[in-house]
């Protein structure tokens, strides 16, 4: 499971001991690789088979989409990471779990990317520069990138790295 250059590339912002919320987390590439750097994880999806039970892991299985109540009410993290997932009314939900200083890493598809296959609809595709507008005055920007990747396959994301204010 190759975790994403961006996250790794990053992950030396989240300061050690810090609690990490993975969101949909699918196979749980970054809940394993933010435990094997001594974080405590929380990893959300709605398909929770594939994630690993460990005791530093702490697996919550939600659909956040289907109007559910939010599964982390009053919580708040050290670090939330998204990647290759996007439903736009989460963001104010995943801001506010977020400690003060905390790090936010997200990078997932955007417009352009209907070029090279799926994700192609405009819901599942951040508009061009539409990580910098949702952080901004709220976060420290420490990292951003719009561009096309090869690896793991042909596509065109966004990501950010970035500290809450
Ligand atoms: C493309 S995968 C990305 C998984 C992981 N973040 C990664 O990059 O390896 C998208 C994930 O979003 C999850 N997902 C999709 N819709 C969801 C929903 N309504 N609620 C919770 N998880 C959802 C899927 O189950 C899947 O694991």
């Amino acid at each position: 499971m190759t975790v994403s250059s961006w996250i790794a590339n990053w992950a030396g912002l989240v300061p050690a001991g810090a609690t990490v919320l993975d969101i949909a987390a699918g196979k749980g590439r970054h809940t394993r690789f933010f435990a094997g750097r001594d974080h405590r994880v929380t990893a959300v999806d709605r398909d929770v088979s594939s994630l690993p039970a460990a005791a530093d892991i702490e697996i919550i299985a939600a659909d956040l989409e289907d109007g559910s109540p939010w599964p982390l009410a009053g919580r708040t993290f050290g670090a939330v990471v998204v990647t290759n997932y996007l439903h736009r009314p989460l963001f104010p939900r995943l801001f506010d779990a977020l400690q003060p200083g905390g790090i936010l890493l997200y990078e997932t598809f955007m417009a352009g990317n209907e070029h090279f296959g799926k994700p192609s609809r405009p819901e599942f595709l951040l508009k061009d520069g539409e990580l910098l507008e949702l952080v901004r005055g709220r976060f420290s920007v420490i990292a951003y990138e719009a561009r096309t990747i090869s690896e793991p396959k042909m596509a065109m994301v966004q990501r950010i790295a970035a500290r809450l204010l």
